[in-house]
């Protein structure tokens, strides 16, 4: 039986050319094609500056420093999302204070609003989960309020739009990852900060560059996260078509949500506010029964996959640090399941993924003794 993967990208004849050109034909490293690249996607983004660097994570590590994070900062995030986001920031040695989130998986803004008003904060980072963007237009107007510093968290999100704005044009900096799995890859890891400060993009490019003044002089200690020219190639051409590949996650999560709506008990990704645009990164469902579904799709050919089991405060990396009760992020780690989405999916397939789901409830199948009877070694996989 073929498996049907849960996501899967999309690697053309152009790019395996472009990759072999800039191979033979630029520096390696810091070759004109990440000078290229990262014009282009300021451009689609709507900033001024756009610098690349090896993975998200470097690119919220360089963040965090051009802001200035220091020593026993405070920065706020949703626990809801995957463990790198703040990653960057505890290195630096801040300290994470972990908002709710809302039925709609991003950042509650009144929690964050309350948090605000107790407790001195540096900077927030909204997560735009699951290509969702978050509600931009009051985050930004708590942020000024409140004088925090914005970072989005767009790594799930490229070309995710807010009253018509690209995410990651709304902070002060935003950061994308490029990973494979993501709605646009460089061929391999890869990221990219975006930002309309001339300060925290001459920051980012030093820091990325192993505090690189001159060739030879160095007047900060620096990091080596720079991204490689052949992937910087590839990526420029895979944002060429993510407005295309990002309409057709949408109308793949269209088909899901006519088909799934009202089975079982279900419950869909949330629906889009009439001024947002989503890009679908994932397609996540909410089900009590949802590692017995997990186990049925895969016992039947079908790749599923949990972001996340684990939220980042109950993370092992993370309990140095105080968090309160999140009640509503905890059952969201034990509900969400997420559902093959991409570009390239098959209708058939998706058709076949629509009627396994659908008997799962209809049929009962969730009662079946062999899936039962191997339910806690699937839930054991998770943790
Ligand atoms: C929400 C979020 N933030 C940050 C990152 C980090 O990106 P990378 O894996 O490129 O370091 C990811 C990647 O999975 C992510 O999903």
């Amino acid at each position: 039986m073929q498996l049907i993967p849960l996501t899967m990208p999309v690697v053309n004849k152009e790019m395996k050319e472009t990759a072999l050109h800039v191979l033979e034909n630029e520096m390696l490293v810091g070759g004109e094609s990440v000078v290229k690249f990262e014009q282009s996607f300021a451009k689609y983004v709507g900033t001024d500056y756009a610098v690349s660097s090896n993975s998200g994570s470097s690119a919220l590590l360089l963040a965090f420093h051009a802001i200035g994070l220091n020593v026993g900062d405070k920065v706020v995030a949703p626990s809801a999302t995957f463990i790198a986001t703040l990653n960057g920031a505890c290195l630096l040695g801040a300290n994470p204070v972990f908002c709710e989130i809302g039925s709609d998986y991003v950042i509650l803004s009144e929690q964050l609003e309350k948090i605000l008003n107790k407790s001195q904060v540096k900077c927030v980072v909204p997560v735009h989960l699951y290509g969702r963007p978050c509600n931009m237009s009051c985050i930004l107007d708590i942020a000024k309020r409140k004088n925090v510093i914005l970072i989005e968290d767009s790594a799930q999100a490229h070309g995710a739009q807010h009253k018509s704005k690209k995410v990651g044009s709304f902070g002060e900096a935003a950061i994308f990852s490029f990973y494979p799995t993501k709605n646009m890859t460089v061929g391999g890891d890869g990221g990219m900060i975006t930002t309309n400060s001339k300060k925290i993009c001459e920051s980012a490019l030093k820091m990325r560059d192993v505090g690189r003044k001159t060739k030879y002089t160095h007047d900060e200690i620096g990091y080596t996260l720079r991204l490689n020219s052949v992937n910087a190639a590839i990526g420029k051409i895979q944002l060429q078509h993510l407005d295309e590949w990002n309409a057709k996650r949408r109308s793949i999560a269209k088909a899901y949500r006519n088909k799934l709506t009202g089975i079982g008990d279900l419950i869909m990704p949330p629906g889009d506010e009439p001024y947002d645009e989503s890009v679908y990164h994932l397609f996540v469902l909410r089900t009590q029964k949802r590692d017995l579904l997990g186990l049925w799709l895969s016992k039947n050919g079908v790749s599923t996959g949990v972001h996340y089991p684990i939220p980042v405060h109950r993370q092992p990396a993370y309990q140095k640090f105080e968090s309160k009760v999140l009640a509503f992020t905890d059952e969201w780690s034990k509900t969400v399941i997420s559902i093959p989405i991409f570009p390239n999916l098959d209708s058939k397939d998706q058709e076949y993924i629509i009627n396994l789901v659908t008997r799962f409830y209809d049929e009962r199948l969730y009662e079946q003794k062999e899936l039962r009877d191997k339910e806690k070694e699937w839930s054991n996989k998770l943790i």
